[in-house]
């Protein structure tokens, strides 16, 4: 593209298009063009590995072979009908597979078309069911969320997220929530192990059930780390115990795994992970998917729930049970295609098993060793990962965890200098997350090492 046209195209970038979670008087971001496995080409032919994965998204790189296949053979047929009285085969095998997935009694699947969506249908589905089950409990209208908690940008998630900046404005519009702590396995209770940490979160949970269980429709929790909380990661054990506590006091559990699930952690869900080491399983009444469904490709966002709750809205039409809620492309069958490609490749069907879950399981392991020598360096508080979801967080002083001047903006400067190395990061204030494909060549990871290990050089330097 000649120089000309670009610094058209920039210029409108900034002025025309209104970029999300942006301040637009020093927005100045990059316009790619076209991309490959891991790699994105901008309008000067400049590349930059996208290290963010297209926000948490994309989990195979972009231009899969066998998820660019499944959407042409699927233009083919048709790319949308409603949901509405009508549907597609891929969209219908699409719920199948998952169902048969999850498994844990998870039979049923109401498709959205984003991530708050997918949460605001759970939550709307749990409320409604306690109005109208055989036995209705009406007072049950209340809902427990974690602290820094993320759940998306609506009215109603952002009524049960919990961060601050992204709240406060709107607190006038939010209806009430009761808010738990924030289960943080790095920034614990002073002088606390991880499973004191961990206990004595379930406590708080267990004290705020039985102060206000009668009115609570459903408790909501991301799954073991909370994104945009800054990858806080849920010491092991939570939430195991969250579930119980959850069926203990006959309360609903919404699982949000829109950023964790679809493979991300090497688990198809990542609250499997809670499941090993001899814990029982986790029987969640709500698991909402997103972002990697697609692989990155399409918006689509899936709200898997039980028989228990799909039962209590069946009737006869006058009885007022229907669920009236939906989106216009809810269960779009173009969407739905890339979604059975996504299944198919995490199976290992397709892609000759090197896309498979064993596969990123494998891949997680190097990032590990990969990402293991950052943790020395100065200013590095923490590095957590969670299969290949990881982040660093920077503080001022390592012994003490204290945080660094906001003003500083230091996560800003870490990626401002990963940019200028060809490293496309997002920060979450003082926290880089890295996301590279689940897929990613052995290569490819040790590119990212190495270049984090420059950038961290040239940032505290
Ligand atoms: C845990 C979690 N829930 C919900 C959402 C919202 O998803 P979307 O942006 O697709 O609405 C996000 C987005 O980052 C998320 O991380």
């Amino acid at each position: 593209m000649d120089t000309g046209q670009a610094a058209r195209l920039r210029e409108l970038d900034r002025t025309v298009v209104w970029h999300a979670f942006s301040q637009m008087s020093e927005y100045d971001g990059l316009i790619i063009e076209e991309a490959q496995g891991s790699w994105l080409t901008d309008i000067h032919g400049k590349r930059y590995f996208d290290g963010a994965s297209s926000l948490w998204c994309n989990l195979f790189g972009h231009r899969v072979p066998q998820i660019d296949q499944a959407l042409i053979e699927q233009l083919g047929k048709v790319a949308h009908v409603t949901n509405l009285g009508m549907s597609h085969p891929v969209t219908i095998r699409l719920a199948e597979r998952l169902t048969k997935l999850a498994g844990r009694g998870l039979e049923h699947v109401f498709f959205s078309g984003d991530g708050a969506s997918a949460v605001e249908v759970a939550m709307k589905l749990a409320f409604q069911y306690w109005q109208q089950k055989q036995v209705p409990e009406p007072n049950r209208k209340k809902f427990i969320a974690l602290g820094n908690a993320y759940h998306g940008d609506t009215i109603g998630t952002v009524s049960v997220s919990g961060v601050s900046l992204f709240q406060e404005t709107f607190e006038p519009l939010l209806f009430d929530v009761i808010r738990g702590p924030c289960p943080d396995n790095y920034r614990r209770p002073p002088g606390m192990s991880s499973t004191e940490a961990c206990a004595c979160y379930l406590e708080a949970y267990e004290s705020l059930l039985i102060a206000h269980g009668p009115n609570v429709a459903a408790v909501l929790a991301e799954s073991c780390i909370q994104g945009a909380a800054g990858f806080v990661m849920q010491p092991r054990g939570f939430l195991v115990g969250l579930a119980k506590l959850c069926k203990k006091h006959d309360v609903l559990l919404i699982l949000d795994e829109i950023a964790v699930g679809m493979g991300r952690t090497g688990r198809l869900f990542a609250f499997e992970h809670e499941e090993s080491e001899g814990r029982e399983e986790i029987r969640p009444d709500f698991v909402c998917l997103g972002k990697g469904l697609t692989g990155g490709y399409l918006a689509m966002s899936a709200t898997l729930t039980t028989r228990r709750i799909w039962d209590a809205f069946l009737g006869r039409f006058e009885d007022h049970k229907t669920f009236y809620h939906g989106h216009t492309y809810g269960g779009n069958p173009l969407a739905a295609a890339a979604g059975n490609a996504v299944l198919d490749l995490l199976e290992g069907r397709l892609g000759d098993g090197c896309y498979s879950l064993k596969a990123i399981e494998a891949n997680s392991v190097r990032f590990t060793q990969v990402l293991e020598p950052l943790r020395e360096l100065t200013n590095v508080g923490d590095l957590r990962q969670l299969g290949m979801m990881a982040a660093i967080e920077w503080v001022a002083d390592k012994p003490s965890k204290a945080r660094m001047e906001r003003s500083v903006r230091f996560g800003k400067r870490v990626c401002d200098k990963a940019l200028e190395r060809g490293l496309w990061l997002r920060p979450l204030g003082d926290v880089v997350p890295i996301l590279p494909a689940v897929a990613s060549s052995p290569e490819d990871l040790d590119w990212i090492g190495k270049t984090l290990q420059k950038v961290l050089h040239d940032v505290v330097l």
